[in-house]
């Protein structure tokens, strides 16, 4: 048996439920492979179907109720039924900020065997820990809409920069620089969002002082975009604004083998809250409930979820297993360019996980 972790399962739409399986069974593998943990999932049945039922996507207490775990599993919220802005702050958005994970942890990181657009380019080229501001910003919510569907309209969306908030996401990409031996990059835009990212870069140079032996990088956000295709050896641990993040982790996904290949870990430094794991792609409404969906980003996501626990080796493991998987390319989904259907692909990543784990004892 072993130490247990409790984990609020919220599988969501389309093709959430499809990949949430495969990486629950890749924990119940690992648990059972280790004999000094386990895991106890519990479901809950939020997403946009629950919408329809009840016009919320989850209950009035569903925060506490989820604030007993010690981890959530999210596969995927949306569905063209309901308005995206609706599922994604009333559900996602809503357990980010209520349990503060400030920090998204997006690995853009070319495994072995992962197809990549860009030529001429190795594996260790593309191998950057993205560090995404994940509670204000851009995404702070603020604003507001006048004289709403007359001539005169106007809409205003404000950018909330605390320094606090700046402090505690510039210092946490140096600790994680510090103790992966990396420089650290900021991105930002200095040069014309002349309040928000002038604070931004103020912050960088300050917390950055407090590391002198880390080597650091500033660039605006659109050389990084460049850089990110044409130089991404560049890019070790790179520290950015929420909006900023969400944008270039969806580029380094493209150059990192895809949305089916990319995770994300919504974390709560202090471990007050539960942090969240989840694939960074959503529902994927074009091939849900046709099996095909890859299921390694989810497997990528509860690879970090390991991690998060101190289950170093087992993370590593996981990662070693997607990447059997890619370079041997008979079980792979068609996104990556096979005919496995997601349960194929997840027998093939389980498999292999056994295998090296049995190589090791
Ligand atoms: P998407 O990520 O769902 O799909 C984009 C493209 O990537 C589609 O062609 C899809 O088939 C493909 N794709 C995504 N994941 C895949 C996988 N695991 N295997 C194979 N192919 C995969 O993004 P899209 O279409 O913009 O959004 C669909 C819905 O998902 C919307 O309602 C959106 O709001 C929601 N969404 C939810 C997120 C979340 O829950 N965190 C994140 C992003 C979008
Ligand atoms: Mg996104």
């Amino acid at each position: 048996m072993g130490k247990i972790h409790n984990i609020a399962v919220i599988a969501g739409d389309g093709i959430g439920p499809d990949v949430i399986a495969e990486g629950i069974k890749v924990l119940e593998l690992v648990a059972k492979l280790d004999g000094n943990m386990d895991f106890s999932f519990t479901h809950f049945p939020w997403n946009c179907d629950y919408y329809h039922e009840h016009g919320v996507m989850m209950p009035d207490d569903g925060i506490a109720q989820l604030s007993k775990f010690d981890a959530i599993l999210l596969g995927a919220i949306g569905h063209p039924t309901v308005p995206d802005h609706v599922s994604l702050w009333e559900l996602v958005l809503k357990i980010r900020k209520a349990f503060d994970q400030y920090v998204n942890l997006r690995p853009v990181k070319l495994l072995k065997g992962a197809p990549c657009p860009l030529s001429g380019i190795n594996n260790e080229d593309i191998d950057m820990i993205y560090i995404r501001e994940n509670s204000e910003g851009e995404y702070a919510g603020e604003g507001a809409w006048l004289f709403k569907d007359k001539p005169e309209e106007v809409v205003l969306q404000h950018a909330v920069f605390s320094r606090k908030g700046c402090e505690r996401i510039i210092r946490y990409a140096f600790e994680l620089a510090e103790e992966l031996n990396m420089s650290v990059t900021s991105v930002s835009k200095g040069n014309a969002l002349n309040y928000s990212m002038v604070f931004w870069d103020k912050i960088f140079k300050e917390v950055s002082n407090e590391y002198p032996e880390i080597p650091t990088y500033s660039y605006l956000v659109d050389a990084a975009s460049m850089f990110m295709i044409k130089d991404p050896k560049r890019f070790e641990v790179v520290v950015t604004s929420n909006l900023f993040g969400d944008i270039l982790t969806d580029l380094g996904a493209a150059i990192a083998g895809g949305m089916g290949l990319s995770a994300g870990a919504n974390i709560n430094p202090e471990r007050e809250f539960p942090s969240m794991f989840e694939p960074i792609h959503g529902s994927a409404p074009d091939i849900a409930g046709k099996n095909i969906a890859n299921p390694l980003a989810t497997v990528w996501a509860v690879s970090q979820m390991l991690d998060y626990f101190s289950y170093y080796e087992w993370g590593k493991l996981l990662l070693d297993a997607i990447e059997d998987v890619l370079t041997d390319k008979e079980n792979l989904t068609p996104d990556l360019g096979g005919t496995a259907t997601t349960n194929k692909a997840g027998d093939a990543v389980r498999a292999s996980i056994e295998k090296l784990f049995k190589s090791k004892t």
